[in-house]
C-alpha cells in the first residue's frame, strides 16, 4: 500500500502547496461545504432535535470543508471523527478550532482506505488483528470496543474530500461496500473531487511510481485484500498513453491557480509532481457506475466553468443506500 510514501508526500508536508489552493478556493471548497449544509439540514430534518450528528470524514486534511458546514448549522449538535495518514495534516487538522456545535472530536492517523485503523492505532492489539478477515460491521464493533468505546458505531454522514481521485474503480468499489455497513440506517456518503471529463478513456493508475530514485507503491488497498473481496470488473475504455491532454490540461490550471495566488516555483514543482504520479480521476459517470454497483444510488453535482479555474475537473457526489435514494432521500 502506499501508507509509507504517502506519510511523507510533500504536497501535504508543513506549509503545504495545498494550503494556498484552499485559500483561494481553487478547488470550490466554499461550494462543497454549502453543498454539505444543504445534505448535513436534509438528514438532521430526519433526526430528532437532540440526536448528535456523527460525520465521518476520510482523509481530513485540514477540515474546512466540514467546519464550515457544522458552522451553518448551529442549532444542531455534531459529533466528528477525521482520519488522515500524513503527520503534518493530522498536526494540522488537531489545532483546527472544531465549532462550538462540535460536541465530541478525534482525528485519527491512520488510512482512510483501511477502516480497521477506525480504532486507535497505538492500540493494535492481537484481538484487533484477528478482526482483519471479519465483516466489517462486526470488525468495526470489535475495534470500537477494543478502542475503549471511543468511536460510534455508526455515522449518519461520511465525507470524503478529494481522495478518492487516487484510487481505481475497484478500490473505490471496497471502500463504498465497507461504508455501507458504517452508514446508519439512512445515513449518506459525500464525496468532493476532482474527475475527469467525460468522453476521454481512463487512465488506469499504476501499481507503483518512482520517488527520489526508489519504488514507491500507488495501492490504496492492499492488494491481496483486494483481490479476497472479488471485486467486480469495470469495463471502462482505458487510454494508451498514460500523459493524454487533458491531464496536462489539469495540471496546468492547478499550476496556474497556485502561482498566481502567490505559491512559488518549488511548490508548483511539488504539486506537478504530485499529481503526475498520483491523480487518476473517474469520471462522473464512471464514479456513478462504481458507487451503484456497490449499492447506492447516487446523485452528482457539477460546478459552472467560471467558478474557478480547475471547475470544469470538480464534482461534487452524494449517495445513498439504493432502498433510500428510490425513497427519494437526496431531497
Ligand atoms: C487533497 S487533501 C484533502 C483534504 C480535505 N479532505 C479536503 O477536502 O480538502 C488529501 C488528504 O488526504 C490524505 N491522504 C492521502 N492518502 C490517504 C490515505 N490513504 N488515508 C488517509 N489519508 C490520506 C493526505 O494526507 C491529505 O491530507
Amino acid at each position: 500500500m502506499n501508507d509509507r510514501a504517502m506519510r511523507r508526500e510533500a504536497f501535504f508536508s508543513g506549509d503545504s502547496p495545498y494550503d494556498v489552493m484552499l485559500r483561494v478556493n481553487l478547488l470550490l471548497h466554499d461550494e462543497a461545504a454549502t453543498l454539505v449544509t444543504r445534505r448535513l439540514e436534509a438528514l438532521s430534518r430526519r433526526r430528532p432535535d437532540d440526536h448528535v450528528i456523527e460525520i465521518l470524514d476520510l482523509a481530513c486534511g485540514v477540515p474546512l470543508t466540514i467546519v464550515d458546514a457544522v458552522e451553518n448549522l448551529p442549532d444542531r449538535r455534531f459529533g466528528y471523527t477525521g482520519v488522515d495518514i500524513h503527520p503534518d495534516q493530522v498536526r494540522k487538522a488537531r489545532e483546527l478550532p472544531m465549532p462550538g456545535n462540535v460536541v465530541d472530536s478525534r482525528i485519527i492517523n491512520g488510512s482512510a482506505w483501511d477502516l480497521t485503523h477506525l480504532a486507535n492505532p497505538a492500540r493494535r492489539t492481537q484481538s484487533m488483528r484477528r478482526t482483519r478477515q471479519s465483516e466489517p460491521a462486526e470488525r468495526h464493533a470489535q475495534l470500537k470496543r477494543a478502542s475503549h468505546g471511543a468511536l460510534p458505531t455508526t455515522y449518519d454522514f461520511v465525507f470524503v474530500g478529494m481522495n478518492l481521485h487516487h484510487g481505481t474503480p475497484e478500490e473505490i468499489w471496497l471502500l463504498a461496500t465497507q461504508l455501507r455497513s458504517l452508514l446508519a440506517p439512512d445515513g449518506c456518503l459525500t464525496n468532493h473531487d476532482c474527475y475527469r471529463p467525460e468522453g476521454v478513456a481512463y487512465v488506469r493508475r499504476p501499481a507503483t511510481t518512482l520517488e527520489d530514485g526508489k519504488r514507491a507503491s500507488l495501492h490504496m488497498v492492499n492488494p491481496q485484500v483486494l483481490a479476497e473481496a472479488a471485486p467486480p470488473s469495470f469495463h471502462f475504455e482505458e487510454a494508451t498513453e498514460s500523459r493524454p491532454a487533458w491531464r496536462a490540461d489539469l495540471i496546468d490550471r492547478l499550476l496556474e491557480g497556485y502561482l498566481s495566488a502567490g505559491g512559488d516555483e518549488a511548490g508548483a514543482e511539488v504539486t506537478a509532481s504530485h499529481s503526475w504520479a498520483r491523480d487518476f480521476p473517474l469520471s462522473v459517470t464512471e464514479m456513478r457506475t462504481v458507487l451503484e454497483a456497490a449499492g447506492y444510488g447516487v446523485e452528482a453535482h457539477r460546478f459552472p466553468e467560471e467558478a474557478s479555474l480547475v471547475a470544469p475537473y470538480a464534482a461534487f457526489i452524494s449517495a445513498w443506500p439504493h432502498r433510500l435514494a428510490k425513497a427519494g432521500y437526496s431531497d
